[in-house]
C-alpha cells in the first residue's frame, strides 16, 4: 500500500447499502458521493435532511440519543457504516443527555448508532470510524469523560473524542467486528470554522486554504477503509505524507490507544452512559 490508491479504485458497490453520517459538507459529502457513484445505495445521516436534497437523507442528530435511535430504527440493513460526522473545538456545551458535546457527538453518538445498527448488519458488513491525527495529543479520562469535574478545554475534549474513536474502532475489531479506523490528515472543510469561535475560528480560516488538502483527497483513507478488499480489520488508515496529506496508507495510532484493557473500559463506560448494551 503506497498511497497511490484513488477513488477510481473503489470496487463496484451495486446492491450494497452504505450509511454515512455527516454528509451535509466536507468529507462526508465526498464519501457519500463516491460510494453512490460506484452504485451503493447511500443513507445519509444528517441533522437537516433538506440540506442534502435528491438523496435518501434521514434525520440524525448525534447529540440526542432519542434521535439516534429513531434513525437507526429506519435502517433495514447495511453493508458499510461510516461514522464520519464530527465537531471540533466548540465552547463547552452539553448534548441532550448531558454529555460534553464533542465526546457526546463524536464518540457516544456513534457508539450508540453502531450498537443499534449492529443487529441489522449484512454479512461482511464493515464499520469505518473517523478519527484525527490530533488523537495523538489526547488522552481518555474515563473517570470524567464529560468534563463534569475538570476544567474544560476545547482542544483537549476534541483530542479525547478522537482518541475514543480509535479505541472504539480497535475494540470493535477485537470483539469480532470488521472495523477500520481512518483519518483524513488536514483537509479543507467547515470543521475548523463552524465549531470553534473567536481566535480559534480565525486561525482555521487562515490555515485552511494554505495547509488543507482538498476534501476529495482527505476522504480517501475512509473510502479505502470502507471499500477496498485489501483493507484490514483493526487497522488505522491515514494520509501518506506526514499523515497530513496524500493518499491512504496504514498508519499507527498512538500506542496507548491500542491498549485492550482501555478498550474494554471505554466499551463499558459507553454502554453505561448511553444505556445501550452492545454485544458484538
Ligand atoms: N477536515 C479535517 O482536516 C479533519 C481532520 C481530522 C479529522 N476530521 C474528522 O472528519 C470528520 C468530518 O469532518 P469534516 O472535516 O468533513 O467537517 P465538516 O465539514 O464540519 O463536516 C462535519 C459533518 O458532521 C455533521 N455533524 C456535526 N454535528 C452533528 C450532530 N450533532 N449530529 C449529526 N451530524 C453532525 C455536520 O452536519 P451539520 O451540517 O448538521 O453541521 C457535517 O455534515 C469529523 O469526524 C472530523 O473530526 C477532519
Amino acid at each position: 500500500m503506497t498511497g497511490s490508491w484513488r477513488a477510481a479504485d473503489i470496487p463496484d458497490l451495486s446492491g450494497r447499502v452504505a450509511v454515512v453520517t455527516g454528509t451535509s459538507s466536507g468529507l462526508g459529502a465526498v464519501i457519500a458521493a463516491e460510494l453512490a457513484g460506484r452504485g451503493a445505495h447511500v443513507i445519509h445521516g444528517v441533522r437537516d435532511p433538506a440540506a442534502v436534497p435528491g438523496v435518501d437523507a434521514r434525520r440524525l442528530d448525534l447529540a440526542d440519543l432519542d434521535v439516534v435511535a429513531g434513525f437507526a430504527g429506519s435502517v433495514d440493513g447495511f453493508d458499510v457504516l461510516v461514522n464520519n460526522a464530527g465537531v471540533m473545538w466548540p465552547p463547552l456545551r452539553r448534548t441532550r443527555q448531558g454529555f460534553e458535546w464533542q465526546f457526546g457527538v463524536n464518540h457516544l453518538g456513534h457508539f450508540a448508532l453502531t450498537a443499534l445498527l449492529w443487529p441489522r448488519r449484512r454479512p461482511g458488513a464493515r464499520v469505518v470510524t473517523m478519527s484525527s491525527i490530533l488523537h495523538r495529543t489526547g488522552r481518555l479520562d474515563l473517570a470524567d469523560p464529560n468534563y463534569l469535574h475538570r476544567r474544560y478545554s476545547p482542544e483537549g475534549a476534541y483530542a479525547q473524542s478522537k482518541y475514543a474513536n480509535v479505541v472504539f474502532g480497535l475494540e470493535l475489531h477485537r470483539r469480532g467486528g470488521m472495523s477500520v479506523v481512518a483519518h483524513p490528515g488536514y483537509a479543507r472543510s467547515r470543521l475548523q470554522t463552524s465549531g470553534p469561535t473567536g481566535v480559534r475560528a480565525a486561525v482555521g480560516r487562515v490555515m485552511n486554504p494554505v495547509f488543507g488538502q482538498p476534501a476529495s483527497v482527505g476522504a480517501l483513507p475512509a473510502l479505502f477503509a470502507a471499500t477496498a478488499p485489501e483493507a484490514v480489520s483493526g487497522s488505522f488508515v491515514g494520509p501518506s505524507f506526514l499523515q497530513l496529506w496524500g493518499g491512504p496508507v496504514v498508519v499507527a495510532p498512538v500506542s496507548g490507544a491500542r491498549d485492550a484493557a482501555l478498550g474494554e473500559r471505554l466499551w463499558a463506560v459507553s454502554e453505561e452512559l448511553t444505556g445501550i448494551p452492545f454485544a458484538v
